[in-house]
């Protein structure tokens, strides 16, 4: 069934916090170098939020961005779905400090959580209230302060993140059901809870009613990594009749180059056309893929009528996929 509309992508914006962490002044820490998170990882340094600076003034900061790149005010929005780990608190929805600081008093904000795969489910969400006809513009936003959630004297997890944010502006325009169309072609979204142990963050409201920090068992998250990716991007790609050849740019989770390069190779797509940020922002968790995106479009490589597909994996755990004709 052709849905009565389809969401189309108007504009784009991110925010990274100013302090810049590199893996050499992170040695000095904790017990690791630089060539082992290089090799191992991709990453060379992240962005750490400041002291009083939250996952909500992110989110505004690359929502007002992707606002004023889209042309459109902040009251032509009437839904906003912010995926994050890291909420200002546990409620309510930091999606709705981000609705009050734009002056936003109608429509609907809230907060999506499954961990680094959060913006692909966010944008799924957004998509289907926008192509339904339920809703006209959204803000789907990806922010976190990861860093706030790390145990920085386990190198295993604390070399990993970073903060930042990114944000999409869509607008629903009458869908004609072709992939040439603009806008948000399919998402595919997936979880497997019986894989909970593998990453996850001891404490919580209910537990322990503390915040927790981040565990992880890193070579077996690796290994679903490698194969729960590559299955998605398929399903994404058969959903829409289109083969790896027709992808002008893959944008995916940036959790690890090794991951992201493993993936690439198996669906047979070339180097050129990855974005890359890790290197420079690390995981950002639900944040990674907006800033990549925002990073692709700026620079001018992704490009109106290009076509992008979006994949993560992440706690849960949890994984998915989309494919945006830009
Ligand atoms: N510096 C130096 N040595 C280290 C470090 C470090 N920062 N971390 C681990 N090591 C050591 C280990 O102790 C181990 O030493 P040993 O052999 O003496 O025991 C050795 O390096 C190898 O450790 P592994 O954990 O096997 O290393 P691996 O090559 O698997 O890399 C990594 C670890 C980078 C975490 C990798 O497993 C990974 O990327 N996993 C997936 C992460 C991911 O995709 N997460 C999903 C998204 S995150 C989210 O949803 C919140």
């Amino acid at each position: 069934m052709t849905a009565p509309y389809r969401a189309v992508v108007r504009g784009c914006g991110s925010y990274l916090p100013a302090r810049v962490l590199t893996n050499a002044e992170l040695a000095r820490k904790v017990d690791t170098s630089d060539a082992w998170i290089v090799e191992r990882t991709g990453i060379r340094r992240r962005h750490v939020a400041a002291e009083g600076e939250f996952t909500s003034h992110l989110a505004l900061e690359a929502a007002k961005r992707a606002l004023a790149a889209a042309g459109l005010a902040a009251d032509k929005v009437d839904l906003i779905v912010l995926a994050t780990t890291t909420p200002d608190s546990t409620f309510p929805a930091t999606a709705t400090r981000v609705q009050a600081a734009l002056g936003i008093g109608h429509g609907a904000a809230f907060d999506i959580q499954a961990v680094c795969s959060g913006f692909v489910y966010a944008l799924g969400v957004a998509d289907n209230f926008l192509k339904l006809g339920q809703h006209e513009t959204a803000l789907v936003i990806g922010a976190e302060t990861f860093t706030r959630i790390l145990d920085w004297t386990d190198r295993g997890t604390c070399v990993l993140f970073g903060d930042g944010a990114g944000a999409l502006v869509l607008t629903r325009e009458k869908a004609d059901g072709s992939a040439t169309q603009r806008g948000v072609l399919s998402t595919h979204i997936h979880s497997d809870g019986r894989l909970y142990d593998l990453l996850y963050v001891d404490g919580g409201p209910s537990s322990t009613m503390t915040t927790g920090h981040v565990r992880m068992h890193g070579p077996e998250v690796y290994k679903h990594a490698v194969t729960k990716l590559a299955e998605t991007v398929r399903e994404a790609l058969a959903a829409n009749n289109l083969t790896a050849a027709d992808v002008d740019w893959f944008v995916p989770h940036q959790a690890n180059k090794r991951i992201i390069d493993s993936t690439a190779k198996k669906l047979g797509l070339e180097p050129g056309k990855i974005i890359l940020t890790i290197e420079e922002h690390a995981n950002t968790s639900a944040a990674s893929i907006p800033l990549a995106i925002d990073a692709g479009v700026k620079d001018g490589r992704i490009k109106q009528g290009d076509l992008v597909v979006l994949e993560a994996m992440g706690g849960g755990l949890s994984w998915g996929s989309a494919v945006v004709r830009w």
